[in-house]
C-alpha cells in the first residue's frame, strides 16, 4: 500500500492588503518589507471569517478536483480522517477546528483532529496521513493547513505584522496499490522527515491565552496576547533547518539534490531561501516562491503554493518534489513525493 496526494485545493480571503497600506499604520515602507522578505501583499480574512471558514473552502476545492481527474469522484463521506494543521484555531483547546470542518462538509464517517506544529503543521499532518494509510488505518485522509494570523498579530509591532497573511490549503491523501500507475493516483509520498527543537520555544511564541499564562482582561499585557518573535534567531534557525531537512530527505529516499525537480518551501521569507541555497550550493531556481502575494500564511503556505502549481499545470508526472517547513516550536521537516 502507498499513499498518494490525489488532489489539492486552496482558498485566500478576498481582501488584499499591500505593503503601502501597512506603511500608513506602522513605521515601515514597501521598500523595506520587499527588500527584507520578498513580500508585497497579504490576504486578510473578514472579521467573521475563522480558520474553519477558510479550511472549508479549500477542502471543498480539493474534493471538487477529484471530479475532473478521470478517477472515481470522491465525496466528503469517503473521508476517514481529517487532520487540520493550524496555529490559529477557531477555539483554544476545543472543539478542534477539524471537527468544525468535519460537520460543515458532511464528512460523516471521519475522525477529526488538529495538529499543532505552527508553520511546519502541514508537513507534520501529511506525514501522519501517510503513516495512517501505510498502517491501513485509513484510506482517505483530508489534510488541511488553515490560518488567520491577522487575528493574532500585534498590528502595532512592525517587526511581525508585516510578515503574515491569511489563507488555507488542503490535500486529499489516498491509499493506492504499490504498483498502481493510474493517472489520478499521482503525488506518491515517499519517506518524510519530522524534527523539533523545543529549546527554542521562546523565539516564536504567543505568550498568553493558554494554561501557562491565562488571558485576563486588564491584567495580561497587550503584547503578550499576540505573536512575539525573535526574528534574527528564527532566521538563523530556518537556514539550518532547511539544509538539515533537505539532506535527511535525500538520504532516506536515496536521492541527490540534482535529481530533485522542484522544492516547495514554507513561504516565510525570500532571503531565508536565498541564503540556504547559497550556503548549500543548491540551484535556487528549483525553489517555488509565492510569498510576494500571500506573505507567510504559516501552516497554509505549503498547500497554497502546491495548489497554485497544481492548478497551473506546472507539476508534471514523474517529477520529484520536496516540501519544507520550519517555524514555531521550534519545528521543522519535509515531505518527499513523486508526482
Ligand atoms: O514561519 C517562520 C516565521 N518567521 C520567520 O521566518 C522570520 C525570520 N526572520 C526574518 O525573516 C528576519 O529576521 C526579519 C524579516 C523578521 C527581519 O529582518 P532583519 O534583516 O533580520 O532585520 P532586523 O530584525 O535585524 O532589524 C533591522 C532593522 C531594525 O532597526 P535598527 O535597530 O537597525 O534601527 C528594525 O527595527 O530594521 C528595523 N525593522 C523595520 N524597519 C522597517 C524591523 N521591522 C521593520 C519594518 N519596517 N517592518
Amino acid at each position: 500500500m502507498k499513499a498518494v496526494i490525489r488532489s489539492l485545493g486552496s482558498y485566500a480571503p478576498i481582501r488584499v492588503m499591500p505593503n503601502d497600506e501597512l506603511a500608513h499604520q506602522v513605521d515601515t515602507s514597501d521598500e523595506w518589507i520587499y527588500s527584507h522578505t520578498g513580500i508585497r501583499n497579504r490576504h486578510i480574512a473578514a472579521s467573521d471569517q475563522a480558520a474553519s471558514d477558510l479550511a472549508i473552502e479549500a477542502s471543498l476545492n480539493a474534493i471538487e478536483a477529484t471530479k475532473h481527474d478521470g478517477g472515481p469522484a470522491l465525496e466528503a463521506n469517503d473521508i476517514d480522517l481529517i487532520l487540520l494543521a493550524t496555529a490559529t484555531p477557531d477555539y483554544i483547546g476545543f472543539p478542534s477546528t477539524a471537527c468544525i470542518v468535519q460537520a460543515a462538509i458532511g464528512a460523516n464517517k471521519a475522525a477529526a483532529m488538529d495538529i499543532s506544529a505552527a508553520c511546519t503543521g502541514f508537513i507534520y499532518a501529511i506525514e501522519v496521513a501517510r503513516s495512517f494509510i501505510i498502517a491501513k488505518s485509513a484510506r482517505t485522509v483530508l489534510v488541511i493547513g488553515s490560518e488567520v494570523f491577522s487575528k493574532i498579530v500585534n498590528w502595532k509591532d512592525r517587526s511581525t505584522c508585516v510578515l503574515f497573511g491569511d489563507g488555507a490549503g488542503a490535500a486529499l491523501v489516498c491509499a493506492a496499490e504499490d504498483n498502481s500507475s493510474l493517472a489520478w493516483e499521482q503525488g506518491h509520498l515517499g519517506i518524510g522527515y519530522l524534527a523539533s527543537d523545543g529549546t527554542g520555544a521562546e523565539h516564536l511564541i504567543r505568550p498568553a491565552g493558554g494554561s501557562k499564562q491565562a488571558l485576563i482582561p486588564g491584567v495580561t499585557s497587550e503584547e503578550d496576547q499576540f505573536v512575539k518573535m525573535n526574528g534574527r534567531q528564527v532566521y538563523l534557525f530556518a537556514i539550518t533547518a532547511i539544509i538539515d531537512s533537505v539532506n535527511k530527505l535525500l538520504e532516506s529516499n536515496k536521492l541527490t539534490f540534482e535529481e530533485i525537480d522542484l522544492v516547495v518551501p514554507h513561504q516565510a521569507n525570500r532571503r531565508i531561501i536565498e541564503a540556504s541555497c547559497k550556503r548549500a550550493g543548491w540551484d535556487e531556481s528549483k525553489f517555488f516562491m509565492n510569498m510576494e502575494e500571500y506573505a507567510n500564511t504559516s501552516a497554509a503556505s505549503i498547500p497554497l503554493a502546491m495548489d497554485e502549481l497544481y492548478r497551473a499545470g506546472k507539476i508534471k508526472r514523474g517529477q520529484k518534489i520536496i516540501t519544507l517547513g520550519f517555524g514555531g516550536g521550534l519545528t521543522f521537516g519535509g515531505n518527499f513525493l513523486v508526482w
